[in-house]
């Protein structure tokens, strides 16, 4: 499928997003001390990369699963259920629980995620999202910890896609198309 030709325009640095993960990691260390070991949860895809660098930052005993849930399609919107594609492997009634998502953007999918989560029972579950975008959110839901809150932009990056894209920048940057499909140039650097 061609893709419309786009840019990438930095919006949060390697270097700042590795002084916020830092300082997120000491909050959470903090609230969870004395924990026997803490489940860190990474929702499929797009968190993979930063919760790979905020686990090396906790200092607590940390056990690391991950889940992969997809949105149900339009048809489905007025419940806005998920669906799971890949279940946690371990049982996590009676844990310490921590849900780390890339972006909370309408917050369908981390509300969706926390309240299948508490039908099992944890000791205690909270979430930490990298990025916020609260001017989209469609349903009251507030991650525990928040990296960046930013606006309404579409961003790619650190664990990020963009149909499948740009996961790998080691930065946050956020996609501006340089020309639209179907017309010609408008003189913008592709
Ligand atoms: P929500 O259920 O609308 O909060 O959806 C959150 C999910 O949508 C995130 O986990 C991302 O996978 C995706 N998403 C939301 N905003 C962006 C974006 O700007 N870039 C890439 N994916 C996004
Ligand atoms: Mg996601």
């Amino acid at each position: 499928m061609p893709h419309r030709p786009y840019v990438i325009d930095p919006m949060i640095s390697a270097k700042a997003i590795a002084a916020r993960v830092e300082a997120l990691a000491g909050e959470i260390t903090a609230a969870f001390a004395g924990t026997d070991k803490l489940v860190v949860v990474g929702l499929l895809r797009g968190s993979f990369v930063f919760i790979a660098d905020l686990v090396r930052e906790i200092d607590l005993p940390v056990e690391v699963d991950f889940l992969e849930v997809s949105s149900y399609g339009d048809a489905m919107e007025s419940s806005r259920e998920v669906r799971i594609l890949k279940d946690l492997r371990g049982d996590i009634g009676g844990r310490d629980v921590l849900v780390v998502e890339d972006i909370v953007d309408t917050g369908f999918t981390l509300a969706a995620v926390l309240r299948l989560l508490g039908t099992r029972g944890p000791r205690r579950l909270e979430s930490c999202a990298l990025l916020d975008k609260p001017s989209r959110r469609e349903t009251q839901v507030t991650a525990t910890w928040t990296g960046f809150t930013i606006p309404d932009e579409f961003v790619v990056g650190y664990g990020i896609d963009f149909a499948q894209r740009n996961r790998n920048l080691p930065y946050i940057g956020k996609v501006r198309f340089t020309a639209s499909e179907g017309t010609s140039d408008d003189g913008a650097a592709a």
